[in-house]
């Protein structure tokens, strides 16, 4: 086990006291303006979280903000680690775990993608239906730690549907095209060959990214509810006419962050809600 989850999540509660987050987000590649809006309780550095991996790659901030966002209690982490840094693959379970500890029932993920399909082109969002994990890696290889899930577990509906159908909802509201599909993960630091790309899309998969993944699997042990949303920042490999940079990609990530934020804002608020409504049918059950 790469460091220890319970002294992170310590860390944390000490730094926000009486604080409890429900909605963990992670925000990916050029991204993390949403940590802005954010009502602040605490601000802390991962350099300062102990045994939490930090990122090298530029437009992630490494940074944990506690808060209210769309009037929800929320631990929005600014930027993430990716295995092609060099990372233990074990090292990534620690900050999901975390985020766990200190009372996330839900994970909402968002990265940067390339697209497969000229319709849904940059400036796009899609909703991850589905991934396929083409690294090799996983974060929970080794011994299991019973105190978060079993060595064993389904990911039939990794990505909650309920959460899924609550974004299509909102989106639809917002009058805000919201596509749908399957995000493979490329181990990178390299952008794919055109002949991957073509491989992929045979394979099932509607973008490709370098991310998310490994945070799904190890949400998904804990029993944690997930969501995750591609930005489109390019049509993949041999399928636009630009070649593929990290400029690019960060440049690209500003045309769909302001609906990203939007959307987002809008579902904390309906979730706020729904959560409220559950709280009270489960407390009328009670009393009868
Ligand atoms: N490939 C992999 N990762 C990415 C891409 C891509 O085309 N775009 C943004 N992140």
């Amino acid at each position: 086990m790469t460091g220890n989850p319970n002294a992170a999540a310590d860390f944390v509660q000490k730094a926000a006291p009486g604080f409890s987050p429900r909605v963990a987000i992670v925000l990916g590649s050029g991204l993390g303006g949403l940590a802005d809006k954010v009502e602040p309780v605490a601000s802390i550095d991962y350099a300062d979280i102990p045994d939490f991996p930090r990122s090298s790659v530029e437009g992630h901030a490494g940074r944990l903000i506690l808060g209210r966002l769309g009037g929800m209690p929320v631990a929005c982490m600014q930027g993430r680690v990716h295995y092609y840094e060099g990372i233990d693959p074990e090292a990534l379970a620690l900050p999901v775990r975390m985020l766990k500890l200190l009372g996330c029932e839900i994970l909402l993920l968002t990265n940067a993608a390339g697209s497969f399909h000229k319709k849904m082109g940059p400036g796009s969002l899609m909703l991850i239906s589905d991934h396929i994990n083409f690294t090799g890696r996983n974060p929970l290889i080794g011994e299991n730690d019973e105190a978060f899930g079993p060595r064993f577990f389904s990911m039939e509906k990794a990505y909650d549907p309920t959460l899924r159908k609550h974004l299509k909802a909102v989106a639809k509201e917002m009058e805000l095209k919201l596509h749908e599909g399957v995000y493979l993960h490329y181990l990178g630091p390299n952008f794919e060959t055109p002949a991957e790309i073509r491989m992929f899309k045979k394979l099932g998969a509607d973008a490709v990214g370098m991310s998310t993944v490994p945070e799904v699997l190890v949400a998904r042990h804990a029993g944690m509810r997930v969501a995750a949303i591609s930005n489109i920042t390019n049509l993949a490999a041999g399928l636009g006419e630009t070649e593929l940079t990290h400029e690019q990609t960060l440049e690209c990530a500003m045309l769909a962050a302001s609906d990203l934020e939007k959307l987002t804002l809008v579902f904390l608020e309906t979730l706020k809600r729904e959560l409220l409504k559950a709280h009270m049918r489960s407390s009328d059950d009670g009393r009868d």
